[in-house]
């Protein structure tokens, strides 16, 4: 069992080795930025191309403004409100951050994590961490130790930290001044909702836009992402089982032999939480994981969660 102790976590990783610990939102695959090969190991291990970025994880505000040449009044305010926590900043990187960490890009993404574990790994190395989450690329995040486990088997020492009670990856946000107001982009929807964003800079009176990007902007964010083993498929109007099966196996061209419904929770709080244990719970041989969308889920606490569904998904029946 590849469990080991802080202590040990901040010995490997101070070494430059790679090691998986627990945060609020999934379990992080993390080594210290300032070692290439460390970085490059991140990238072997989960078998993830140099095109994707990582995110950069520090235990303050001060260690954060080491990471960038600007830190903004913006940057500052929502930092106050959601550090630590499931919010990632990208700000311009300043030069001594490594290309391998933002996959060329002239920028970098970082967070505080809401995890005393995390939070105190981080404040006893006092390097910043670049932690992707723990899984094979495309595959479901990791939420529990297990599920760490059972993604590398035995090859990856792995910090306990009990279960991740957000559930879902942070959101990565964006702002960038222009023609007099603040440009705020969501590139991925996640543990803060975009209403919680939009409140405090309402509050703190910013003049600003607010939208959601496609993933060209976040590049790893691709289409295909956070599979279970079974497919999914999103189910938006009723019809019966028969003709549900029937038409799921002409689109899938391939016979099913169980429909499994996975029912989410009415609060998207624990929804989110529970999503990835119950799509990998769900997962067996030859089903197919349905959900349904039901329209009560459109409002925004829900993004995040069908965010990751619909990049989960095989098939979207309307
Ligand atoms: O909650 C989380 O953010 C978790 C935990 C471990 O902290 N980490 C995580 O990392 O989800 P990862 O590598 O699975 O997702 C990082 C994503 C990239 O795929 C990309 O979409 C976005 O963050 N990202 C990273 N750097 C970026 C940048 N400079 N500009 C835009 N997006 C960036
Ligand atoms: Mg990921």
């Amino acid at each position: 069992m590849p469990l080991i102790s802080l202590d040990e976590a901040v010995a490997a990783l101070s070494k430059g080795e790679v090691v998986a610990i627990p945060t609020e939102t999934v379990y992080g695959l993390a080594g210290r930025i300032d070692r290439e090969d460390t970085l490059k190991q991140i990238f072997e291990i989960k078998s993830r191309p140099f095109f994707d970025p990582l995110i950069v994880h520090v235990h303050s505000v001060e260690q954060a403004k080491t990471l960038t040449t600007d830190w903004p009044g913006i940057y500052a305010d929502l930092a106050n409100a959601f550090w630590p926590g499931p919010l990632t900043l990208v700000c311009p990187k300043a030069p001594s951050v490594s290309p391998l960490i933002t996959a060329g890009l002239p920028t970098v993404a970082i967070r505080c994590p809401k995890h005393m574990m995390a939070l105190e790994i981080l404040k006893r190395l006092n390097v910043p961490l670049a932690a992707p989450s723990a899984n094979r690329f495309g595959h479901t995040s990791p939420t529990y130790s297990f599920h760490v486990e059972n993604e590398f088997a035995h090859n990856v020492n792995i910090v306990e930290g009990g279960a991740c009670s957000v559930g879902v990856e942070s959101t990565v946000l964006s702002a960038e001044h222009k023609n007099g107001q603040w440009e705020v982009k969501i590139l991925r929807p996640g543990g803060i909702s975009r209403l919680q964003v939009e409140d405090l800079l309402r509050k703190k009176e910013y003049k600003f836009t607010i939208e959601r990007v496609e993933s060209s902007a976040s590049p790893g964010h691709t289409k295909h992402h956070y599979q279970p083993r079974s497919p999914v498929v999103i189910v938006e109007s009723f019809r019966d089982q028969k003709k549900l099966q029937q038409e799921i196996e002409q689109n899938l061209n391939k016979p099913v032999r169980e429909i499994t419904w996975l029912k989410l929770p009415n609060s998207p709080q624990e929804a989110a939480r529970l999503l990835y244990q119950k799509l990998r719970d769900l997962s067996r041989d030859e089903n197919v994981i349905a959900v349904q969308r039901y329209p009560e889920h459109s409002s925004g606490d829900w993004e995040a969660i069908w965010d990751r569904l619909e990049r989960a998904a095989t098939l979207y029946l309307k």
